[in-house]
């Protein structure tokens, strides 16, 4: 039996991708994101007191606020286009889910940065971006809403971690399982076809 480009084991391509403007903004936020959390996870496990501590918090603090920047661009840029369809080999109840699952992605480049500008500027430290200028500040010093900025921050962390992994888990899925190229709609490699 010959094989057509839909059998099993050959890779669907589906001939449309993300535009070039929504598939930079992609990776970078995406590796945005992969430097901000380690970055997280070594300040926080730093001692108050180490000399460094402050540069690194006011990294993780610039590139935080760099995603909300690149997140505000994107959906402004998403909302003004056309997305590319998901492929129609992919069943209706895995594209809820991708849709739900990018919702969520989303929501969190939103809350992490500005629950982590409020846990900043309620607790009246203001954010030297990359040493360059100072981010104006738009909420009051107020402890107990910094307090509420950190809790919030602290506990979506949780919530970024489980999406990421299973965005992650879902395009590996899609790729190698199901055998559809859906990465080649964020590389640009699905339109050359
Ligand atoms: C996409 C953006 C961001 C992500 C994914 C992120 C992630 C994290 C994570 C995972 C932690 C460690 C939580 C813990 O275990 O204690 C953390 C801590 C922290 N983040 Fe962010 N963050 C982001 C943006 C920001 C921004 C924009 C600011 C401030 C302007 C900020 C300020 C802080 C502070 C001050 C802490 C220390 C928490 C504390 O000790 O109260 N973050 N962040
Ligand atoms: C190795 C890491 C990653 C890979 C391989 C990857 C891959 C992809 C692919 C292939 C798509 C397109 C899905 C489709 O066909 O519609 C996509 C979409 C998306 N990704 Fe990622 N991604 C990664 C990391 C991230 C990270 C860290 C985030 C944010 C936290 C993120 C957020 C999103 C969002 C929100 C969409 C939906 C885009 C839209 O429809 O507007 N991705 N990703």
């Amino acid at each position: 039996m010959s094989r057509t480009p839909h059998s099993v084991s050959a890779l669907s391509v589906t001939g449309s991708t993300y535009s070039l403007t929504l598939r930079v903004l992609h990776w970078l936020t995406a590796l945005c994101m992969f430097v901000v959390i380690p970055v997280a996870w070594y300040m926080t496990t730093m001692d108050r007191h180490a000399p460094s501590r402050g540069s690194w918090v006011n990294f993780h603090k610039s590139i935080g606020l760099t995603v909300l920047l690149l997140t505000l661009i994107r959906v402004v840029t998403r909302l003004s286009g056309t997305a590319p369809p998901l492929p129609q080999r992919i069943p209706a109840f895995e594209q809820t889910l991708a849709h739900i699952g990018h919702g969520l992605l989303y929501l969190i480049l939103f809350a992490m940065p500005i629950s982590g500008y409020i846990n900043s500027y309620g607790g009246g430290h203001p954010v030297n971006w990359f040493w360059l200028f100072q981010v104006p500040a738009v909420v009051p010093a107020d402890k107990a809403l910094g307090h509420l900025g950190s809790k919030v921050h602290y506990w979506l962390a949780y919530l970024t971690y489980v999406l990421i992994a299973g965005h992650v888990l879902a395009v590996i899925y899609h790729q190698l399982v199901q055998r559809v190229d859906i990465l080649g709609r964020m590389t640009g490699r699905a339109g050359k076809r």
